[in-house]
């Protein structure tokens, strides 16, 4: 029972005194109105397009900034802020309409956390930002730089013969659209980073977006891949592969020989078409001019879609058919006489 009573009472004071460390810098902190500094990381911030981002701000030491003017802005832009909070809250003008509704202090000024989050991040919200927090007596201010991370297209990749042969070929990787500088690298088909000595080329378009580009000598091969990898980082990253060949198949000696057997096939087979209507067509011709000199009645309406149509079907109908057709003819001449 005693010993109980003794843990109880030892807990409360160890809960006690943690409350009162805990509570330490905020209750015993008197509003240094007249000397503070803000406090901002080093390091950039980097936010995807699209999402929303706090950028860090802090006071030093931390006490409640509700009382203090706090303002957001582009560092060239100070007269139009992108926020801007004072006589406890947070104002309408002058502020940038960029920034308009995509902006709030949520990380709790009162605890001096004066942090600005940005909502609907674009590619233009990059670049610096200034945290100034003043009083009437005092202001400090620091700032932050946000980049902004745009995933590229899927790398293109095309293949050429290589200026001055040499049986090697030149393989292109270009990848548009990314933000900020991709990294741009060559693997083969076992994932080994392959050395080129060629420059990387970087070109921005006028939103800012980067394309890069860059181009491999490289012996043709119909098996073992080539692949282009584009990346932000290990996350961000996009691949494309290509087999390094050309159209004309110089390597490949059967693909080139069984590719003429079927050309030449394809021509005697051609050929042979070619005659059997000639021949057909020459048969048929001196036939007809033969039976046309014996009725001399006929015309050139009847006669015609009897020789087209015996081309087309079989040799068997041949013969019965100019006939059939003669007395189709015949028919129709006789109903225009
Ligand atoms: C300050 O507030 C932001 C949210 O706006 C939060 O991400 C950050 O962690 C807060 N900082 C501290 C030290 O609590
Ligand atoms: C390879 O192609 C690129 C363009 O895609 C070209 O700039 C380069 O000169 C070519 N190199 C050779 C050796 O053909
Ligand atoms: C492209 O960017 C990379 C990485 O930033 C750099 O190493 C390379 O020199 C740049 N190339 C050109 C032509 O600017």
């Amino acid at each position: 029972m005693e010993t109980n009573r003794r843990i109880t009472r030892s807990g409360l004071c160890l809960m006690v005194v943690m409350l009162a460390v805990l509570t330490a810098p905020i209750t015993t902190q008197k509003p240094a109105l007249d000397d503070f500094s803000v406090s901002v990381p080093d390091a950039p911030i980097t936010a995807w397009s699209g999402s929303s981002v706090s950028l860090p701000c802090e006071l030093s030491p931390l006490f409640n900034a509700e009382p203090l003017e706090v303002r957001w802005y582009r560092s060239e832009n100070s007269y139009s802020p992108a926020l801007l909070y004072k006589d406890h809250k947070i104002q309408e003008t002058p502020v940038d309409p960029r920034y308009r509704g995509r902006v709030s202090l949520t990380g709790g000024m009162e605890r001096g956390n004066v942090s600005l989050t940005l909502e609907k991040v674009t590619l233009e919200d990059r670049g610096e930002y200034v945290c100034r927090v003043s009083s009437e007596q005092w202001f400090d201010k620091a700032s932050v730089f946000l980049t902004v991370k745009v995933l590229g297209g899927i790398p293109v990749l095309s293949v050429a013969e290589a200026r001055g042969g040499g049986g090697q070929v030149n393989v292109t990787c270009l990848s548009e659209g990314w933000s900020p500088q991709p990294k741009l690298i060559w693997t083969n088909k076992e994932g080994t980073e392959i050395r080129n000595e060629q420059e990387v080329l970087n070109t921005s378009d006028p939103l800012g977006l980067v394309s890069v580009s860059s181009w491999l000598l490289n012996a043709p091969s119909y098996s073992d891949w080539l692949a282009c990898i584009v990346s932000l980082s290990e996350e961000a990253k996009r691949e494309g592969r290509i087999l390094p060949h050309t159209a004309v198949p110089v390597v490949s000696k059967e693909a080139f020989i069984v590719t003429l057997i079927l050309l030449a096939l394809s021509l005697v087979i051609i050929c042979a078409l070619c005659s059997v209507i000639l021949w057909k067509r020459r048969g048929s011709m001196w036939s007809s001019s033969r039976k046309s000199r014996n009725r001399s009645d006929q015309t050139e309406l009847g006669q015609r879609p009897a020789e087209t149509k015996n081309l087309i079907e079989g040799a068997e109908h041949t013969m019965p058919r100019p006939t059939k057709q003669r007395a189709a003819g015949k028919e129709i001449n006789l109903g225009v006489t």
